[in-house]
């Protein structure tokens, strides 16, 4: 592993644990794609470069007809000078001009991985763990130099990649485009998976073998979005859960972007992902930086399972942080779906009461305990306890809820004010508008102009006092509309088409200031539901609200396809009430437990409406996921049905040394003349003898992974469920 410099060839070999990235600089210095794909020892040519002579394709080159950027697999390509195909960036000069012209300068390799200003990114916690590529690349004319960040890993099939760029002239210069990262691929023989949805309806799985021309995914909603998360796949056409070539690319960033895929006259595929070109303009005063959002890219050779548990492992060990990284996470109870905005504090108690006997480890007070707020109509921005609705106080509730055995969580949403707040009457310039425009309401709600410093200060203030001042263990950061009318009171003009990226780094260095001086608490980010399921996110906030949907049979697509790319440990799933609030559907309380137990389980009902007899059965799915948190929490993740191909799901968890491992199947409809079901599992060692838990039956692994498990023909009735639990037999 790392990444070696052929200076008589001008190329460079990044090797990952079993994944290699060539790249060289050719000709007059431009920078191009050699090879990405399972790990080489050595890169000498044999499918290397071709230079021929293409019609339409101008040449770079005087005199040589051979060389041209439009068919040059590259690195970073640039707008102006022969390559026809979308660019990786844009620059304009003083002068007017679009082009640009960047040629290799200089590079550096060391160990370790620095640091992107202001953004997050993965990190490494020994220099050891990584190796890090600087190329720069320099622009003479417009004094741009950008340089070019690889940093491959030891212990994984990731590579990530990102874009600095410095303004070395004279004169300012206004970036119209700065991808975060580019990939030229040879053919086009590929299948593009992306994430799209809605909400109560993300992150559905959607497959297309590509075709000429572009093909995207993006959001200019001001967040990562229910309607596309920022994540592309290219899978070879034979590529299925367990075999085949997967490449992922993920962009660790929380506004708008764009991913974009396209094939080009000559079957190549170009894969361009950063933020969003449209509406986006960015002054870079002489001597400034400008840094890009950081794409985290997975390699698998044996499918799209192996490409998730790339991604889980990874993100669990390099992106998520803070105490919880590495510990199990509260079983929660919400008080959400159980009370909405009338509950009372005695309401609260009884719920705590009720959950701390069922065994519940936290109580999670959720929207309108501030202001007046009794609706979603007023108060965001006012965050100081609602007087009428809790007398004794926050922190006297908190301690109440401590008493019970159980931790106390509370519910903001930092970046909004509502239209009826103190704080709007007081600044209502503080949100993002355009003057004389009118200001569009989404939930009765603006959003806060966090490219304002003042702004980011003061709610931080406010933020603060009620974590210092209340016993509080756990957050829900919630973010319930998008954002129109982009534009900001405080900058100037030439500034206006900074604002959507600007206002995602103040919520960044919002989340930094407060997860910073709060180290123990758990943060969960929502955005009405799992609106901002995103990497950027995850660093400042180990788990996110999956979906506001909490149907069992809806959460199966949702939760499945979350699990392309998201740690299991980070997707909360709570058991509701049925009928579900919102789809309306009933579904059996064990059917509801197993899907949430398939996460990071919690409980958002009203407790004191359980039966003697529904009780039982939440007692006992809290027993079995107290025993089995670890493993779900911290084992590999197996999908073994899909919910998007029929009518059965089924997945597992395996742990690291194979001794352990629970299995969930769940058939969503009853069927006539139902063929007998089975499911092969998978990830076990297959030499090793398993004993199914409650029983007295051992398995061979082998006999489990390529024979499978009968499931059992007493699942009568719709919305069946049932769970296996193996441990090794010594
Ligand atoms: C949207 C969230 O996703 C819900 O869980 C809940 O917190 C509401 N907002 C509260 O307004």
């Amino acid at each position: 592993m790392g990444i070696s410099y052929d200076e008589a060839q001008r190329v460079f070999h990044l090797r990952g644990k079993d994944v290699s990235y060539v790249l060289g600089v050719v000709r007059d210095g431009y920078l191009a794609h050699l090879y990405y794909g399972k790990g080489l020892r050595e890169f000498a040519g044999s499918n290397g470069l071709t230079f021929i002579k293409r019609d339409f394709s101008p040449s770079v080159s005087i005199g040589d007809e051979t060389f041209s950027l439009d068919s040059l697999p590259q690195e970073y390509p640039q707008y102006g000078n022969t390559d026809f195909r979308k660019p990786a960036y844009q620059v304009k000069g003083m002068d007017g001009t679009t082009i640009s012209d960047l040629r290799y300068e200089s590079h550096r390799i060391f160990a370790g991985k620095m640091k992107l200003d202001g953004l997050p990114a993965s990190y490494v916690e020994q220099d050891s763990d990584a190796n890090t590529l600087e190329i720069t690349m320099a622009d003479a004319v417009l004094g741009l130099r950008v340089i070019l960040q690889y940093t491959v890993f030891g212990a994984d099939n990731v590579i990530t990649r990102s874009a600095r760029f410095v303004n070395d002239g004279q004169d300012s210069l206004q970036i119209l485009k700065a991808a975060s990262a580019c990939i030229d691929f040879k053919d086009s023989n590929y299948d593009l998976l992306t994430l799209p949805g809605a909400w109560g309806n993300e992150r559905q799985v959607e497959r297309a073998a590509l075709r000429h021309g572009m093909q995207s995914v993006d959001s200019v909603r001001g967040a990562s979005s229910h309607q596309q998360n920022p994540f592309v796949a290219l899978l070879e056409k034979q590529t299925t859960e367990e075999s085949g070539e997967a490449y992922g690319f993920n962009l660790v960033y929380s506004g708008n972007f764009e991913a974009s895929v396209e094939v080009d006259q000559f079957a190549t595929t170009r894969v361009i992902l950063g933020i969003h070109s449209f509406n986006f303009d960015w002054k870079l005063e002489s001597g400034a930086t400008f840094q890009t959002p950081e794409v985290v890219m997975v390699y698998s050779d044996a499918g799209l399972g192996e490409m998730s548990r790339q991604y889980h492992r990874f993100y669990q060990k390099h992106l998520l942080r803070g105490v919880y990284r590495d510990k199990t996470r509260p079983i929660l109870v919400n008080n959400w779906e159980a009370t909405y905005f009338d509950f009372t504090e005695e309401k609260l108690l009884d719920i705590a009461k009720v959950g701390s006997k069922l065994g519940m480890e936290l109580l999670v007070l959720d929207d309108g305990w501030f202001g007046k707020r009794n609706s979603d109509k007023s108060s965001l921005g006012d965050w100081f306890v609602n007087d009428e609705k809790l007398p004794n106080g926050l922190r006297n509730l908190a301690k109440n809820v401590n008493d019970l055995g159980m931790k106390f969580g509370l519910w903001f949403e930092p970046e909004m004010v509502s239209v009826d707040s103190d704080l709007y009457r007081a600044h209502p310039d503080w949100c993002i508008h355009v003057p004389k425009r009118a200001k569009s309401e989404s939930r009765n709600q603006l959003v806060l102009d966090f490219s304002r410093e003042d702004v980011c200060t003061e709610i931080t203030r406010r933020m603060a006092a009620i974590l210092e001042e209340v016993p509080i263990s756990y957050v829900k950061w919630d973010m319930n509309r998008h954002l129109s009318e982009v534009g900001s009171a405080h900058f100037t003009s030439e500034r206006q088409q900074e604002i959507a990226h600007r206002h995602i780094l103040g919520v960044y260095g919002v989340m930094d200031a407060i997860t910073t001086q709060f180290p123990d608490i758990l943060f969960e980010s929502c955005s009405g539901g799992g609106g901002r399921f995103d990497p950027g996110m995850l660093y400042y906030m180990p788990q996110t609200w999956t979906s506001d949907n909490t149907d069992a049979v809806s959460r199966l697509k949702i939760q499945y396809g979350t699990s392309l790319v998201y740690p299991i440990i980070a997707m909360g799933s709570h058991v509701s009430s049925a009928p579900n609030h919102q789809v309306g559907r009933f579904t059996s309380l064990e059917m509801r437990g197993n899907v949430a137990m398939s996460g990071n389980l919690g409980y958002e009902l009203d407790l004191t409406t359980l039966t003697e007899a529904e009780q039982e059965i939440v007692r006992h799915q809290i027993e079995m996921y107290k025993e089995i948190r670890e493993l779900i929490q911290f084992g590999d993740f197996y999908r073994l049905k899909s919910p998007f191909e029929g009518n059965e799901t089924a997945w597992m968890f395996v742990d690291e040394a194979k001794t352990e491992s629970c299995v969930f199947y769940f058939q969503v409809l009853a069927t006539p003349a139902r063929p007998l079901q089975f499911v092969k599992l998978a990830g076990l060692n297959a030499a090793a003898q398993y004993k199914l838990r409650g029983t007295e039956q051992v398995f061979g692994g082998d006999e489990l992974m390529y024979a499978g498990m009968k499931v059992p023909t007493t699942l009568i009735g719709d919305f069946q469920t049932v769970s296996w639990h193996f441990q090794i037999k010594k």
